[in-house]
């Protein structure tokens, strides 16, 4: 174990709160970015020898919906932490036929139906230049690597790869929606997967995420979504979350120094 690791960055749902507690002492921190404020206090906290900031991009008793989430600014405040490496954990729906609810599944590939969202920093407004993310392969493929290793030791069962579906929200999908996302190649469908992903690599931060299955997607279950389904199958899948997030932080503290770099690259003409 070293205490020279980087601090691990943590993104997660509403969840966020109900795994702080295990995570030992926090210290909470306030983030002010030239985006404005992120949606919640980050709460560092070390747990094996790792320091782990952990952001709720809801905000605080869930209050922000995932087209208004301020990713821009949820991104600056954990790079300018420290953080080249963050977990993201985001709630999906299951379109592929071997997804139950409370499964995990570590995608390896997005397709982004979200519009209308501040999706990069080179938005040229900052006399900063235009840099165009190469994004061939959207997750890190170390991490993603890392999170593998970790649910094989902590006895944890997970999808490796699929293709997450992020789309406006906050409404759902309607069932011919999702079959026309099934024939694009989606395997999960949530909301909040990007610009996430696009921003963390545009800050040149080594980012995976872990989806959980919550339930099954619009027109694919017995009956219509419910609330009531969706909790239930969270309860379901979160401690296996929670066993895979302490074994991979575990893990991340024993890597130490390790180089962290992202798989895309910025391209300025
Ligand atoms: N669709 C979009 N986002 C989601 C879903 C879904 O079915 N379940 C959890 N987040």
């Amino acid at each position: 174990m070293t205490d020279e690791a980087q601090p691990l960055g943590i993104i997660a749902g509403s969840g966020a709160a109900n795994l702080l507690p295990d995570l030992g002492q926090q210290t909470r921190i306030d983030s002010d970015t030239p985006y404005g404020t992120t949606s919640a206090p980050i709460y560092q906290s070390n747990f094996h020898g790792a320091v782990v900031c952990v952001l709720n991009r809801h905000g605080e008793g869930h209050t922000i919906p995932p087209h208004r989430i301020n990713y821009r600014a949820n991104i600056l405040a954990i790079a300018e932490l420290g953080c080249e490496v963050v977990i993201a954990i985001a709630t999906v729906g299951g379109i592929r036929g071997d997804l139950n609810s409370g499964d995990l599944l570590i995608p390896d590939q997005l397709i982004d139906y979200t519009w209308g969202r501040e999706s990069t920093f080179f938005d040229g407004a900052d006399g900063a230049g235009v840099g165009h993310l190469e994004m061939t392969h959207p997750y890190c493929h170390t991490l993603r690597n890392l999170l593998l290793q970790a649910a094989a030791n902590a006895n944890v069962r997970v999808h490796d790869g699929g293709v997450y579906a992020v789309t406006q929200g906050p409404r759902f999908e309607t069932a011919a929606e999702i079959n026309r996302i099934e024939n694009d190649g989606g395997d999960v469908v949530g909301m909040t997967g990007m610009p996430e992903a696009a921003l963390a690599a545009e800050k040149r931060i080594c980012y995976a995420s872990v989806n959980l299955v919550v339930n099954p997607a619009a027109g694919r279950g017995d009956q219509d979504i419910t609330m009531d389904e969706i909790r239930d199958s969270w309860n379901i899948g979160y401690e296996n979350l929670c066993k895979l997030l302490k074994e991979s932080i575990r893990l991340y503290a024993t890597l130490g120094t390790k180089s962290w770099l992202p798989n895309s690259q910025i391209m300025q003409m």
